[in-house]
């Protein structure tokens, strides 16, 4: 790990910058990035020594390209105990950040606020069986981050990831991901039996089609995956994506009698926003 850079630092990597790193930021340096479609990609950078977060949570982002920078909120993909730091973006045409980030190239400077926060961690769900986690589009982030993370896999026997996208290429960097683990060293032999991935595409051909809300209140996705309808004793649920998805997937989670959960106040299922748009 690479220590934390000063406030009020100039940028080294890369061209020079007129700019300096603003306070409470740290200046962190690209060291991979890769594009799966023209709208998403994941980059990699330093992890400062000091900085610490709970699998599942977000940070603010910008880079040093103004001297009022523009943030925007994003999960960290990578797990707690990862040197470096990932994120999965998307690319929105004229995104006041996305514009640009979407052009960094390893040795380049990104910058991030110091503190992480959210909902979507272990600590804010009660104890159950299995977990549910619910995303669509680039909202498979934060859960990037928990399916790596061995205390997901102390706390709850099965791990359902299940991700929604319009395209089948939009499925690709969930698909490798979990292929990886199942090799990782640390985590392979964890991963082996208990996360279920589950993926579906709604705007293309796919074994599995249909949104994820029209697949839980046909059942079809119980069935699919041999596993009894949501119940509040011993499923739990992490819901991330559109404005939309989150409301109406709540609203499932609801129906079937789980209640809502807070870090303060451990539940039966919590929600975050993928933020990027
Ligand atoms: P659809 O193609 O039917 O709109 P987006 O990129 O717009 O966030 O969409 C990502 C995925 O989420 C798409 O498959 C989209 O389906 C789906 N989606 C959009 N709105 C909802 C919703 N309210 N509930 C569940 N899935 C949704």
């Amino acid at each position: 790990m690479q220590d934390a850079m000063t406030i009020e630092t100039p940028i080294l990597a890369g061209a020079p910058s007129p700019f300096c790193v603003p306070k409470g930021c740290y200046a962190l340096t690209v060291t991979d990035v890769q594009h799966y479609t023209d709208t998403l990609f994941r980059f990699r950078v330093t992890r400062p020594q000091e900085f610490r977060f709970r699998s599942g949570e977000f940070v603010m982002i910008g880079l040093p390209n103004s001297d009022k920078p523009v943030f925007r909120a994003y999960s960290v993909a990578s797990p707690s105990w990862d040197e470096e730091l990932e994120f999965y973006s998307i690319k929105v045409p004229d995104g006041p950040l996305t514009e640009h980030l979407q052009k960094i190239q390893p040795g380049d400077t990104v910058i991030m606020r110091k503190k992480a926060t959210g909902t979507l961690v272990n600590d804010a769900l009660l104890p159950g069986k299995r977990v549910w986690m619910f995303a669509t589009g680039t909202g498979l982030a934060p859960f990037a981050s928990l399916v790596r993370d061995p205390e997901t896999y102390d706390k709850f026997q099965t791990i359902v990831l299940v991700h929604g996208c319009r395209t089948v290429a939009e499925l690709k960097y969930g698909e490798d991901l979990v292929a990886a683990l199942k090799d990782d060293p640390l985590i392979g032999e964890m991963v082996d039996g208990k996360l279920l991935h589950y993926t579906t595409v709604t705007r293309e051909d796919h074994p599995r089609q249909g949104r994820i809300t029209d697949l839980i209140t046909s059942g079809k996705l119980f069935e699919d995956l041999g596993l009894q309808p949501m119940g509040p004793e011993e499923d739990r649920a992490m819901i991330c994506g559109s404005m939309a998805m989150l409301r109406d997937t709540k609203d499932l989670c609801l129906d079937h009698g789980m209640s809502e959960g807070a870090n303060n106040k451990p539940g039966e299922f919590v929600v975050e926003r993928a933020f990027v748009d």
